[in-house]
């Protein structure tokens, strides 16, 4: 596991969005796998920086978000859809067809969950995934549980996860109680890994999910299996 800690935001930003940049580089027409949340923002901000400044091309790359809320539509302001356009896609020359986010709104959720599964698989799987962590050491929407989800999958969200994506909502009864998200397996099949984690609340469980036991009471901590994980964290 290669460790990089940074000193301030700022800087997360920047060297998250340098990581990612060397993939596109290196692969221009490869698979990346997405997150959201506010971890990634400073690092979507200079992407898209990296892109206005000519050093980066999208216009072959494809995408693949980790999850997205059922019953929120791509318009929704809260949909994760939404927040992707308007912190990444809409300021980079990538393909829209080419960027997929699981459909909330499919009236079959579990066909939807095989889509997703069957669309990674036919693109060669994920080059690079990038992770936030969420405060009980989800990763997705993966939540702490007795064994860890393979696929593309319907979750119930825990009190916990309500509670902190409150924020984005106007109430906390607004917060969808469910998602569709990259099971565990998804996640683990993907060739790199790189985790962000940032703030003071989050230290304790980065430190369960890299050091402690491997439990699916701490999702994340899964990643201790992976081969090929970067970690940015600190602020
Ligand atoms: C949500 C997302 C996760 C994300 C987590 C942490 O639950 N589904 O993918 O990692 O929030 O978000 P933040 O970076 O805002 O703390």
């Amino acid at each position: 596991m290669n460790n990089i800690h940074v000193e301030d935001a700022e800087t997360l930003g920047r060297k998250g969005a340098i990581f990612i940049a060397g993939q596109i580089l290196a692969r221009p027409e490869g698979v990346i796998g997405l997150a959201t949340g506010s971890t990634p923002v400073g690092v979507y901000r200079e992407l898209a920086r990296l892109y206005e400044s000519g050093w980066l091309d999208f216009s072959r790359l494809i995408t693949f978000n980790l999850d997205e809320y059922c019953g929120l539509s791509g318009s929704d302001e809260n949909s994760y859809r939404r927040f992707m356009d308007e912190h990444l896609f809409d300021h980079v020359n990538i393909r829209k067809d080419n960027t997929h986010v699981p459909d909330g709104m499919a009236e079959d959720l579990q066909a939807e969950c095989d889509r997703y599964e069957r669309l990674i698989a036919d693109a060669g799987g994920i080059d690079l995934q990038l992770l936030g962590i969420g405060h009980d050491g989800h990763i997705g929407f993966n939540e702490p549980g007795a064994h860890f989800p393979a696929g593309t999958h319907v979750a119930e969200l825990t009190e916990l996860t309500i509670e902190a994506n409150t924020r984005f909502f106007d109430r906390s009864e607004q917060v969808p109680r469910r998602a569709l998200t990259m099971g565990i397996g998804t996640i683990m099949k993907a060739r790199r890994i790189l985790l962000l984690a940032s703030g003071s609340d989050k230290k304790e469980i980065l430190q369960r999910a890299l050091y402690g036991p491997i439990t699916p009471e701490v999702p994340a901590s899964v990643l201790q299996l992976h081969p090929d994980v970067t970690v940015i964290s600190g602020v």
